[in-house]
């Protein structure tokens, strides 16, 4: 691997753990104005400390983030489809690595829609890519897309998406929890960090599902609604972080959400890189 792009990955998989604990903040994209993000301003600046990299389009990061920040950037350089479509597979990339240099990022993400009507324009769009990617040391991280078709998250069919994903060139995968996960993960030779997907009944399954993940293999997570939808979005995010980078039990992970709720402290427990 170039020593910039292993670079950049080292930015974002802090180099003490191995791990990463991104904060997505990406979903208005298709979404428009999910709650708890209509002002992705004010949901990501208490956070942002917090994060080891940001995941999120051009416009949000130029409209919603300090520049002086020095979390690293994930852009996302995919789109071309809103919920209003029954088929959200029709994406195609929307951002140039032009832009992604210009923006200085550490790495740009794109949807797979591996089993979709649109599966193979997705995957071609992933290997140029990559092909451009490589050509300026510039990560790639491939998410599989599950869209509406949730009864598809099940390990055989993320194995599949996320093998595919790193055959073609990623160097990182986001993908979901499952059960049999482990299986998931033994068949991507790169590394994989997981979604929560929609806000979960308690900050304890957000949580559980974290510790679940990292046990059988996840290099972190890249997290959005069951952290800023939290009524307690930065106290969730410490409470992560333990699981991520600390190895904490999910009981000690709660008591750092209970402890950070009552007495917050300034800077998060693991230093960022
Ligand atoms: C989909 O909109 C994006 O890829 C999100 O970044 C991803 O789903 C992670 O966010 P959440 O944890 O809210 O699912």
């Amino acid at each position: 691997m170039d020593w910039g792009l292993a670079n950049r990955m080292h930015r974002m998989l802090l180099p003490a753990s191995g791990n990463t604990v991104m904060l997505a903040v990406d979903h208005g994209y298709f979404m428009g104005p999910t709650h708890r993000l209509e002002d992705a301003r004010a949901t990501i600046t208490p956070l942002l400390p917090h994060a080891d990299a940001l995941a999120l389009t051009r416009g949000i990061l130029r409209h919603s983030v300090d520049p002086t920040t020095s979390t690293p950037i994930v852009l996302r350089v995919s789109g071309g489809a809103t919920v209003l479509q029954d088929d959200l597979s029709h994406e195609a990339l929307t951002t140039s690595m032009r832009d992604a240099v210009r923006l200085n990022v550490s790495a740009v993400a794109m949807s797979v829609f591996v089993g979709s009507p649109h599966e193979h324009d997705s995957l071609v769009h992933l290997a140029d890519l990559v092909d451009q990617g490589e050509e300026h040391s510039i990560p790639v991280m491939a998410i599989t897309a599950v869209g509406k078709e949730l009864e598809k998250r099940d390990a055989r069919y993320l194995a599949l998406a996320c093998r595919v994903s790193a055959e073609l060139g990623a160097h990182l995968v986001k993908t979901y929890y499952c059960d049999g996960f482990s299986k998931v993960v033994e068949g991507c030779p790169v590394p994989l960090v997981v979604a929560g997907g929609p806000k979960l009944d308690s900050a304890r399954a957000a949580i559980e599902l974290a510790r679940h993940a990292i046990d059988e293999g996840a290099h972190g997570i890249d997290m959005g609604r069951n952290i800023w939808q939290s009524d307690h979005p930065v106290a969730m995010l410490k409470a992560l972080r333990s699981i991520v980078h600390e190895k904490a039990t999910v009981r000690e992970a709660l008591d750092v959400l209970e402890t950070e709720r009552a007495h917050p402290t300034a800077r998060p427990p693991v230093a960022t890189a």
